[in-house]
């Protein structure tokens, strides 16, 4: 069996709504040791902390995705500052820059983005970021405001991880890694420093192959985990013994679960 933390999920989607009790219940028995799942705006973020409370191996995320910020009102970051204070919420997430939907809003996007890192640094919690087609303005903004955190569904080049990385940053890699044409994802899983990886699923998007197209969960980090081992010459349960490490030293899980 695989131990496998997911640092990056979303089981509130409506893709599991058919069977989300019995598929997160079966979890703990086929080796999940955790999972954080991620807020998108504020119901979203409300409903990963009903979950984090249903579940103990789940914990939250809260924030607001770049593609949600229209319904950020003007009193959206205390929203989210009131439910980070939930003792299973680990980061401030998902937030970020998203420039392959939505290009004419790009100031409103690093606005909400600078914001709400601001607010993690005061909380002292990390940040999940996503960054589509915006690495440039993504990159200043986390150089000028040093958040501890991880880059999700790292989409970027081998240049930029090593800059996420200079900034004692987190690279996380998903389902693209096994994708046919994932030359440069492969690189990055290949060269990223091993105590700066976490793997993750984005279920219920960006399923591994064998599963491509297909909905996505946990336990197929396995696969993941098991192409970047390949790549790099190593282990499947290397690659996940520190991934798992470094997700636990990130999301500072084992003082959570103490308080
Ligand atoms: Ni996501």
């Amino acid at each position: 069996m695989d131990f496998i933390f997911d640092t990056h999920a979303h089981y509130n989607d409506k893709a599991f709504n058919e069977d989300r009790t019995d598929l997160l219940g079966s979890f703990t028995e086929s080796g999940i040791l955790g999972l954080i799942n991620c807020g998108t705006d504020i119901e979203e973020s409300k409903k990963s902390i009903i979950l984090s409370e249903e579940f103990d191996f789940i914990y939250s995320a809260v924030g607001f995705h770049p593609e949600e910020i229209s319904k950020a009102n003007e009193n959206y970051l205390s929203e989210i500052e009131r439910l980070a204070s939930h003792k299973k919420c680990v980061a401030i997430g998902e937030i970020g820059l998203d420039y392959y939907w939505t290009k004419d809003n790009k100031e409103e996007q690093k606005r909400i983005f600078t914001e709400q890192i601001l607010l993690a640094k005061k909380l002292k919690l990390p940040v999940i970021i996503h960054s589509r087609d915006a690495h440039n303005d993504t990159l200043e903004i986390l150089k000028k405001y040093k958040p501890q955190g991880v880059l999700h569904c790292f989409s970027g080049s081998v240049e930029i991880m090593k800059e996420i990385v200079k900034l004692g940053m987190y690279i996380g890699l998903g389902g693209a890694v096994t994708f046919k044409n994932a030359r440069v994802p492969l690189e990055v899983a290949e060269n990223v420093p091993l105590d700066r990886l976490l793997l993750e699923t984005d279920c219920p998007y960006m399923s591994p192959v064998p599963y491509r197209g297909k909905r996505n969960q946990s336990t197929y980090i396995s696969f993941i985990a098991e192409k970047i081992a390949e790549a790099r010459n190593l282990s499947k349960e290397e690659i996940l013994a520190a991934a798992n490490e470094n997700a636990f030293r990130l999301f500072n899980i084992s003082s959570k679960s103490n308080s």
